[in-house]
């Protein structure tokens, strides 16, 4: 669905009106395509003075992904190859803090250091990524709190940095320094349009490979399965993991056949129609996914309803209907796929939960619950995961332009819309790209987490 009021103000007319009454006025957000720099640069890489033990493996990953690197004299990260930097100069496309070395509340003076002289260089749809290390793997208290100060500072400059600029915090745990990069590429590229404010967490990696051998195409030789594939968010997941190499089996329920062919048509795509509520939907996904191949290495559980109602009003069919595909289903497809051992070293399942899982909203108990259990889910099965090798992942998304989307009420729309950092609803492809880099064999030392997909929305932030 449109959104005519960022095309009214995006006019010459509408941008004056918009200027005078202190209206938000939403950018057209740079979104990755093939040939986009794999990261936006130059990058502009600081620990603001402190010592930065990630430095080195920092600049590597940019270096290379091929970005210039643009430095400060008298940083720790400033070598003889970087281009300086000045305020008047080429403007960075990313900035990245490298924080993991600040010890205590005194040294986080680093991070202003680091950004007071420089945010507002960075060009529009440009990133800041600041990097930290989880707090909750840090014994010495004086440096757990500097550590947790971190999270509070991003989010803050999230909400005030503007442009279509995004701000994310990324957490590593000791060993997790090897699985960095494609956490790295994702946050640092256009690929994470509509994430912002977010901490991502980077652990030890599971199972045996970490780094895809092509980033152009990570996922070259999986298999991904995507529930709900015939629009919507399901049908970008299903274009962008193919995108990055994957061969997709899309499913749908069998009213929707034929808008589940055309979405799988170009992409060469396979389908299984089934209703994921059914009794026998494991026993059947199973046989299905055997006779295409027997081989599932990517699954995406993205079916998913709404049937809002206040509680007092809600009929139990309400809460069964919403409870069963959102998230009964999908514990009982991954237990029926587990249990064939379809899913081995590598393998991912990725979630889709919902802010309304994290923050609530009026009519939604039963969603709210469903969104709310995914996560638990994912947590839950990430360590199941763990074991065979694979990892387990959410997105929540805030609000995304979809059919999903376009049946709310219009005064709530536009508040979905604007209610966050770049006043815009997300695109599906947004989601997309995310569990794209969940997917990545890059991304082994992500595991068991939920990243909001919102544009910062206010809600539950
Ligand atoms: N659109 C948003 O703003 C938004 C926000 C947060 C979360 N989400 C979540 O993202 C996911 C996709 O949402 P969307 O906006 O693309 O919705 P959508 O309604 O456009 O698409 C959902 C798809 O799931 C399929 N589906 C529904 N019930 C099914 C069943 N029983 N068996 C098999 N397939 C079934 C539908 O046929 C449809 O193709 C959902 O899980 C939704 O809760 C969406």
């Amino acid at each position: 669905m449109s959104d005519r009021y960022a095309t009214l103000v995006r006019s010459p007319i509408g941008k004056r009106v918009a200027d005078a009454a202190g209206l938000p006025q939403p950018l057209v957000l740079d979104r990755w395509s093939p040939g986009s720099p794999a990261i936006t640069g130059p990058v502009l890489l600081t620990s603001g003075g402190a010592e930065g033990p990630l430095l080195d493996t920092i600049s590597g990953i940019v270096s290379g992904a091929g970005a210039k690197l643009l430095g400060i004299p008298g940083d720790p990260a400033f070598t003889a190859s970087s281009t300086l930097w000045t305020k008047d100069g080429e403007k960075p496309g990313s900035i990245i803090v490298d924080a993991t070395g600040i010890t205590d509340s005194e040294g986080l003076k680093a991070l202003w250091n680091a950004l007071h002289p420089t945010a507002k260089s960075v060009k529009s749809s440009g990133r800041i990524i600041v990097v930290g290390k989880d707090p909750a793997t840090v014994a010495d208290p004086s440096a757990h709190i500097a550590q947790r100060a971190l999270e509070g500072f991003t989010r803050s400059l999230g909400k005030e940095i503007g442009k279509g600029r995004t701000v994310n915090l990324v957490l590593v745990q000791p060993g997790g320094e090897v699985a960095l990069e494609s956490t790295i590429r994702f946050f640092a590229s256009a690929r994470s349009a509509y994430v912002s404010g977010q901490v991502a967490i980077v652990g030890k990696p599971v199972g045996k490979s970490t780094a895809p051998a092509n980033w152009d195409r990570p996922l070259e030789g999986k298999v991904a399965l995507v529930t709900g594939a015939a629009r919507g968010i399901g049908a970008a997941i299903a274009a962008t993991l193919h995108r990055d190499g994957a061969q997709i089996i899309g499913l749908d329920i069998p009213p929707l056949a034929d808008d589940l062919g055309v979405t799988l048509a170009p992409l060469g795509g396979q389908s299984i129609t089934l209703d994921v509520t059914a009794a026998d939907a494991p026993d059947e996904l199973v046989k299905q996914i055997k006779e295409l191949g027997g081989k599932v290495d990517i699954v995406v559980h993205n079916a998913g309803i709404t049937q809002d109602r206040t509680l007092a009003r809600m009929k139990p069919e309400r809460w069964e209907k919403v409870l069963g595909v959102n998230l009964v289903a999908p514990q009982r497809l991954t237990d029926a796929l587990l249990k064939a051992k379809l899913l081995g070293d590598g393998s991912r399942i990725i979630g889709l939960a919902s802010i309304a899982g994290i923050a609530g909203n009026n009519g939604q108990t039963n969603y709210g619950a469903s969104k709310a259990g995914m996560i638990g889910f994912i947590e839950a099965y990430g360590a199941a995961l763990e074991k065979v090798g694979g990892t387990a992942n959410a997105v929540a998304p805030g609000f995304i332009e979809t059919q999903m989307t376009a049946a709310i009420p219009f005064t709530i729309r536009e508040a979905g819309r604007r209610m966050n950092s770049v006043s815009q609803g997300g695109l599906p492809v947004d989601v997309a790209e995310t569990i794209a880099w969940f997917a990545s064999p890059g991304s082994a030392g992500v595991n068991g987490t939920t990243v909001r997909v919102c544009g910062q929305s206010l809600l539950g932030a």
